[in-house]
């Protein structure tokens, strides 16, 4: 298939680029550079563009007779999203709709859409199957939730063929050490662990520990990025015409911040220096995927199923890339 990813210059989706061409797909990458690295995909695959500059969108579709999409251009910050929603609304919701105007005009009719657990908001019962009441709790959740009733709407109205696939937490790096994670600023637990326990940083803040969880911590399911990259794959060649397909991403095996640092501490060797912080605003206690679906529908399941092997490939990508695509 001949296929645009958008946000291919990102964490999750430049896994997901060489994950395509891997297996034997055509892939160009559209990437306003916001937020993502060019060092990270190949520059003969690339166009620099923003997804309001429609023009452009309809020439990098119609110049590499382009079949489908897989969007995941956004801005992914919860904190960012309450202070700032109208960028979250003009990025995540306008650009999408910029989006997927350009497909209708290029005739492009499949879509995989990278969507997150956060538009579950603060579920009670875990693990979480896609039925269960979407009730995001901060803009970020909401912008995600809006554009996947629009891709229904899409799907019913023009029988498009889209999946939106609800993320949980990705964790881990290309097992080679060639790409990897690198946020600017970095607010996730793993990276910012292994930067404490590698002496980079003074310590690390643990977000509360009076939760109501077997260590007073927050559990999450964390999915290798390389486990995501497959599933859009599968989405992309298994979603039928007329279909929305929803489906969760996760192991399905939750792990609490304590966990994480000792595994932090296993695999590199040292301790992990914490401090003991206040909760952060909108963390739910736990959030743990039941990935049934994805595996009935897509045949798909998590390669990495133990964390350690996550973490791994994250400590391989941060000692050889200690300043992330920085690093010469
Ligand atoms: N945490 C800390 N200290 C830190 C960073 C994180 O204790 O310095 C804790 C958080 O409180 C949370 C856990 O580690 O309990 C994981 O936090 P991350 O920031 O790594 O990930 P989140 O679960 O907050 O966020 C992820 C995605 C978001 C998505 C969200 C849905 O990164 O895009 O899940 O809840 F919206």
């Amino acid at each position: 298939m001949r296929i645009l990813v958008t946000g291919g210059a990102g964490y999750i989706g430049s896994h997901t680029v060489r994950h395509l061409q891997a297996h034997g797909h055509f892939v160009h990458v559209y990437d306003n550079l916001s937020r993502g690295h060019a060092a990270s995909i190949p520059a003969e695959i690339f166009t620099q563009g923003d997804l309001h500059d429609l023009s452009k969108l309809d020439h990098v579709m119609a110049t590499n007779q382009i079949e489908a999409v897989i969007h995941f251009a956004a801005f992914a910050q919860v904190g960012e999203s309450t202070k700032n929603p109208e960028l979250y609304y003009r990025n995540n919701v306008a650009g999408t709709i910029s989006l997927v105007e350009a497909m209708k005009r290029c005739n492009i009719s499949k879509l995989v859409f990278s969507s997150t657990c956060a538009t579950y908001g603060n579920p009670t019962v875990v693990p979480i199957v896609e039925e269960t009441p979407q009730k995001p709790i901060n803009p970020y959740g909401k912008t995600k939730l809006i554009v996947e009733w629009m891709l229904k709407d899409l799907c019913a109205a023009h029988k498009w063929s889209c999946a939106s696939l609800r993320y949980f937490n990705a964790a881990g790096a290309s097992p080679d050490g060639g790409i990897g994670e690198d946020h600017n600023p970095e607010t996730h637990l793993i990276p910012l662990a292994l930067s404490a326990a590698a002496g980079r940083s003074k310590f690390l803040e643990i977000f509360g520990t009076d939760y109501p969880t077997p260590d007073g911590t927050c559990i999450r399911d964390y999915i290798h990025v390389d486990d995501l990259a497959n599933a859009h794959r599968l989405a992309l060649e298994k979603t039928l015409p007329g279909e929305h397909l929803c489906l969760n991403l996760g192991t399905g095996k939750g792990n609490s911040v304590y966990e994480i640092l000792n595994a932090v501490k296993d695999i590199t060797g040292k301790a992990v220096p914490f401090t003991i912080g206040a909760r952060r605003e909108g963390d739910p206690p736990a959030l743990v995927a039941s990935c049934k679906k994805a595996n009935l529908r897509l045949g798909w399941e998590a390669n990495y199923k133990d964390i350690r092997e996550i973490i791994t490939t994250a400590w391989r990508w941060h000692q050889s890339h200690p300043d992330g695509y920085k690093t010469r």
